[in-house]
């Protein structure tokens, strides 16, 4: 596995490698790589013939009180992850290498970024559409792997893939869960073990509410039960239970077949997000 760190290098190593006509998966992480990240570096690895692997906390996603600074940086033990699991190449930017004195271009979704996440977290889609359009011109994959546990960050890279002409693939892989139920994610690191037990819970709501989608309860009696439930966890706020189209985040209504439930809740003052996709 080779590390490269400025984007004008990974950019011509790729562009050498599709001359000799090889195929180019990426996944862009921010790191603190666990065994979801490792589920999409798999998937890569098996359908590619080369696999690129980001790692880059991306400073413009996070707002101003959010937890930027704090984001775990474990680079040794990413370094491993990606060599264990046969990547072909780190890209381990910085933020001077990926953005200019002068950076002012931002790729905006003026549609899907003002909903759900959107609403508390007002510049973070903003944030990770710029930065993955630059890592799709840096890398020139053929295919993107993202995690559906950000089920709205998926709709909206593929929304933008489209929109902006990518010729690219994006592909989203299913959840990995602890066994507790718990959907892995990098700032799990924040949760005591108590709250860690007591956000077990957030999936528990929503396995109860895809049995009763598919035995024809009413949206809105659905979405009562998971607030309730949700509440009912110790220390828990509910930022939002949305119950949206799976396919295009409208507004989900009785006659949907496929809907996504996704929450974002705060157990212990960690800020916690959990989706469900439900057919009928
Ligand atoms: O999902 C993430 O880890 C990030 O939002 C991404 C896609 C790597 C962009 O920074």
């Amino acid at each position: 596995m080779k590390i490269i760190r400025k984007p004008e290098e990974l950019q011509k190593t790729i562009e050498e490698l599709k001359k000799k006509g090889k195929t180019v998966g990426l996944v862009p992480t921010m790191g603190a790589l666990h065994a979801g990240h490792i589920s999409l570096m798999k998937k890569s690895v098996s359908q590619n013939d080369i696999t690129v692997v980001s790692v880059y906390v991306n400073p413009i996603q996070f707002g101003p009180n959010e937890d930027y600074e704090k984001y775990p940086r474990p680079v040794e033990h990413d370094i491993k992850v990606c060599k264990d699991n046969k990547v072909d190449f780190l890209f381990l930017p910085t933020n001077k290498t990926l953005y200019n004195d002068n950076f002012s271009t931002y790729i905006y979704n003026n549609k899907l970024a003002k909903i759900m996440c959107g609403v508390t977290r007002p510049i973070h889609f903003q944030g990770v559409c710029t930065v993955v359009s630059k890592l799709f011109n840096i890398a020139m994959p053929a295919k993107a792997y993202f995690g559906l546990k950000d089920y709205q960050q998926y709709v909206i890279v593929k929304q933008m893939a489209k929109d902006l002409n990518f010729n690219i693939k994006v592909i989203g892989c299913p959840i990995v869960r602890e066994k507790s139920g718990i959907a892995m994610s990098s700032r799990n690191t924040y949760l005591s073990e108590k709250a860690k037990q007591d956000a077990c819970g957030i999936y528990k709501s929503l396995c109860l509410a895809k049995k009763q989608f598919s035995a024809g309860k009413k949206l809105n009696d659905i979405k009562k039960n998971i607030e309730k439930n949700i509440l009912a966890i110790p220390t828990s706020k509910i930022d939002y239970v949305e119950l949206r189209n799976s396919e295009n985040l409208d507004l989900a209504t009785d006659k949907d077949k496929s809907i996504v439930i996704a929450v974002a809740v705060k157990v212990a003052n960690v800020r916690l997000i959990d989706n469900i996709v439900c057919k009928k």
